[in-house]
């Protein structure tokens, strides 16, 4: 990889008799970078970014956000582009390789994908193991982490080829196993991937075929499905997307990597929000207690979110929650759904919430899980499900962010240093003599 240094700057800090002069890196957008990499070593003194809002974990190539413009690039190109032209399945062999695939590569890439849909046999009765009521992301991050004791044969993470096979294997057997964390939940037969289907049907048909009779995927919702899935593809530098690097600096396989990334995905602030928001929305119940809510977030000692508001990089409208908008429209008019009152409660938060000083002067703005929910709903998925969708379409960012990272020659173990504010050294006491 390479990065053209633009200069230099000086640093001199109060007490130290010596200065360390960084280079000023340059991506082909964005802001300039400080490279303090020489810094302990010249100063002895360590930056402190708990959070990491000031840091750039790593160089990448893969995916661009202008936060304050609310721009998201994949590869350079526009979400909003791609989200209108493009097939998830596309955008995936775009993440991981670099370029959009002409047609042979296409079909190289699509065989790929759809060769590995199947689990080994044997993984079935790792669901069994759970309880019926256990959370599916519970079962996913278990059941993913399981594939390395399954997949031996592409876990050698300095082999290109075992990289191209993990790769795809997670991408193929994501959905499935995610379908069947569903499918143990509510006690229905787990249905075998189709591959005559595109990655979203394949989906669709999974979770909601059973094998007593046909199943014909509406085309409104699958292609609903395919842009949701583009939409969660990748996020650059994310706490889940930072959670697999981190694990995979170690040299742990890919597939321990991406159960990481799952864990990390769950909790609320991350890829847990689409469910918090429909939770929240429930909870508010009607319009006319919106005020009340909405007092009760502004409120700093409450502890209470507007979900799906707010985000560490946007600091403008999230590009993928107006895409989100309109899909929401889409599908609930195809599904005839006239009135939803969540919707309509969606619809009044947000513009209460955009004409509100506490917003406005914090540049809070709906997020992409601001109505994702409200779609998965429609379409039929439980408010358990929201977050395996998310991992199922994030499974191809990780895994591109992951693979470039090996491919890095300059990588290395991820390894943050701390502000110690502990005890000094001290001497032991034997139990007899303290206090
Ligand atoms: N509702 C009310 N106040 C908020 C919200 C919100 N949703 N988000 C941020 N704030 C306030 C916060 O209280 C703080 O105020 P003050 O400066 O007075 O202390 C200020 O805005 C900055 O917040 P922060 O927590 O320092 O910001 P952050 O960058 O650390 O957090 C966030 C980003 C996404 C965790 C946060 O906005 C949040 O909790 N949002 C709700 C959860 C959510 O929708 N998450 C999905 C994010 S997008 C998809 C994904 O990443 O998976």
């Amino acid at each position: 990889m390479s990065n053209a240094a633009k200069g230099s700057a000086v640093i001199t800090i109060p007490g130290h008799n010596q200065n360390a002069e960084l280079p000023m890196l340059a991506g082909t957008i964005g802001p300039e970078v400080l490279d303090i990499r020489k810094l302990y070593n010249e100063l002895g003194v360590f930056t402190f970014d708990p959070g990491y809002g000031g840091t750039a974990s790593c160089e990448s190539k893969i995916t661009y956000i202008d936060g304050d413009e609310g721009v998201l690039l994949y590869r350079g190109y526009p979400i909003e582009q791609l989200a209108e032209h493009s097939t998830f399945l596309e955008v995936a062999c775009l993440l991981l390789n670099g370029e959009l695939p002409n047609d042979a590569e296409f079909a190289e890439f699509e065989r790929g994908v759809t060769r590995h849909t199947m689990l080994h046999e044997q993984l079935r009765s790792f669901f069994n193991g759970f309880r019926r009521d256990a959370h599916p992301m519970a079962v996913l991050c278990g059941v993913v982490g399981a594939l390395s004791a399954f997949y031996h044969d592409s876990l050698d993470i300095n082999n290109p080829e075992h990289r191209r096979i993990s790769a795809f294997r997670l991408i193929a057997k994501v959905p499935t196993i995610a379908a069947w964390t569903y499918k143990y939940s509510i006690g229905q037969p787990f249905m075998y991937p189709r591959n005559d289907l595109s990655f979203a049907e394949n989906f669709l048909y999974m979770m909601n075929a059973v094998p007593a009779e046909p199943f014909k995927v509406n085309p409104i919702l699958s292609r609903a499905m395919d842009r949701i899935l583009i939409l969660h593809a990748d996020h650059e530098q994310n706490a889940s997307t930072s959670t697999v690097r981190l694990a995979g600096s170690t040299g742990a396989n890919p597939f321990a990597c991406i159960a990481a990334g799952i864990a990390s995905l769950w909790g609320p602030a991350h890829g847990g929000a689409n469910e918090a928001v429909l939770k929240m929305l429930e909870e508010i119940g009607h319009v006319d207690h919106i005020p009340e809510f909405i007092d009760r977030v502004k409120d700093k000692n409450s502890n209470v979110r507007l979900m799906g508001f707010g985000h560490r990089v946007y600091k403008n409208y999230d590009p993928r929650a107006k895409i989100m908008q309109r899909t929401c429209h889409e599908v609930l008019g195809e599904l005839g759904v006239k009135d939803d009152p969540l919707l309509d409660l969606a619809i009044e938060l947000e513009r209460i919430a955009l004409s509100d000083e506490y917003f406005i002067s914090k540049k809070l703005y709906p997020n992409v899980d601001f109505y994702s929910g409200i779609i998965l709903k429609a379409m039929g998925f439980p408010t358990s499900m929201f977050t395996v969708l998310f991992a199922v379409a994030r499974t191809v960012g990780w895994i591109s962010q992951w693979k470039e990272m090996i491919e890095d020659p300059s990588q290395r173990i991820g390894r943050p240093r701390q502000l110690y504010t502990g005890a000094p050294m001290r001497d032991f006491v034997p139990r007899n003599r303290r206090d």
